[in-house]
């Protein structure tokens, strides 16, 4: 804990001095400040899988959202956004319902928190992204564990990290209203430097998978909003449960697609709709491919990596109907560039991001390729983004500064 005001030229210093700026009749208080930080996430494989208690590779990047903060005794919650100045006010012993706004992250942690018997405690806080919204990239994930940390006074939350994990989806499913499943908040509690994770969404076993040093991240963002993904995303949910409740009616013992396979699919075909049967088939296929994507990694078998995110992007595309033209582009134009080693839509779908290995030192290659042929092709504008697999979310000390 440093009493000494950090300087402001360092990273943890600027934030520091932002939130003295923000609220300047705090600001001389240096024993109470704290930052904390939550990284968003790529997805590797294992798309639209965690909600059929399948098989996701994600991991934690470089990208993050920080929150420096001024711990109070009262019960109140005052956070401002530093890239817009937009500043919300919560009572933590009356959150009241949801306002449709990025409000309700901070709301629904604080409520998801509280029902799981953790004390919350006010701040003042002033929060900075450098994740970009709306992207596909888990900004939501990391507000909700940034906001967790923030809330448990600038420590780690009084809970496991994996019920810490499922705490955040909570807030997610049951405050802000969207379905989804425990991929983003698990990536971004867990996250681990250099790995990618692998997760088992039915039983919840995960491990780390290491990233090979030939190949680096790349994120190529479509710049294209992610259109109607709420309601496309709970007709997917919709439309897996309902290929499970047909084959459930003739297999006993099958509870989710985890526990169909190809055969039993294939035997079952004729009493599918075209869509259901569509949807599953992507389901079961990718899971397979997440097991053979974290052998390619561990053997550094980039051409097998290759096949298998081309794979991936296509029955996103065909069989589960959530890529988009603007992704479909990215990722030709990726496949088509010297040294990327394997391209694909990453996240939900329906815009947003794709995920790209590429040969390490090749990546301004892709950039230029996208920076030349993306925006004449499609008339959208798309950002690139290097990262790095990173650390999950957690308190950045004093010492940062250094
Ligand atoms: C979104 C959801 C995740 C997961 C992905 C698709 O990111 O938040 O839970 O379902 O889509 O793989």
């Amino acid at each position: 804990m440093t009493l000494e005001p950090p300087s402001p030229t360092t990273p943890r210093g600027r934030l520091i001095d932002g939130l003295a700026r923000a609220y300047p009749e705090l600001a001389g208080d240096h024993a109470r400040m704290r930052v904390v930080r939550a990284p968003g996430r790529v997805n590797l494989i294992g798309e639209h899988t965690d909600y059929n208690d399948g098989l996701v590779l994600p991991a934690a990047v470089s990208l993050a959202i920080e929150i420096a903060l001024i711990l109070t005794d009262d019960e109140r919650v005052e956070l401002t956004l530093a890239s817009s100045g937009d500043r919300g006010t919560l009572d933590l012993r009356d959150l009241g319902p949801k306002r449709g706004t990025w409000l309700d992250y901070v709301a629904g942690t604080a409520w998801a928190l509280q029902e799981a018997g953790v004390r919350t405690r006010g701040f003042r806080g002033i929060l900075f992204s450098t994740i970009p919204s709306g992207a596909g990239l888990s900004s939501s994930a990391a507000i909700e564990l940034a906001t967790a940390w923030a809330l448990a006074g600038g420590e780690a939350p009084a809970l496991d990290p994996m019920t810490l994990a499922r705490t955040a989806q909570r807030a997610e499913n049951e405050y802000v209203g969207v379905m989804c499943g425990l991929m983003d908040q698990f990536a971004v509690t867990m996250g681990l430097a250099g790995m990618a994770l692998h997760l088992d969404c039915r039983s919840l076993a995960w491990y780390p998978v290491p990233l090979p040093p030939e190949v680096e991240l790349v994120v190529c963002h479509s710049g294209s909003p992610r259109r109607l993904e709420a309601s496309a995303y709970n007709a997917r949910r919709r439309e897996c449960a309902r290929a499970v409740a047909t084959i459930a009616a003739r297999e006993p013992g099958v509870s989710s697609l985890r526990d169909v396979d190809r055969a039993m699919l294939e035997r079952h075909r004729a009493s599918l709709d075209e869509v259901a049967c569509a949807r599953a088939l992507h389901v079961i296929t990718e899971n397979e491919r997440v097991i053979e994507a974290e052998a390619a990694l561990r053997s550094a078998d980039l051409d097998a990596l290759g096949r298998l995110f081309a794979a991936s992007h296509a029955s996103l595309r065909d069989r589960f109907e959530v890529s988009s033209d603007a992704l479909d582009t990215l990722v030709e134009i990726a496949v088509g560039t010297p040294g990327v080693v394997a391209a694909r839509l990453t996240g939900a779908g329906f815009g947003g991001c794709t995920i790209n290995l590429v040969e390490r030192g090749r990546a301004a290659a892709l950039r230029a390729a996208v920076e030349r042929e993306y925006g004449v092709r499609t008339g959208l504008t798309p950002r690139v983004f290097v990262v790095d697999a990173a650390d999950g979310a957690g308190f950045v000390p004093p010492t940062a500064e250094t």
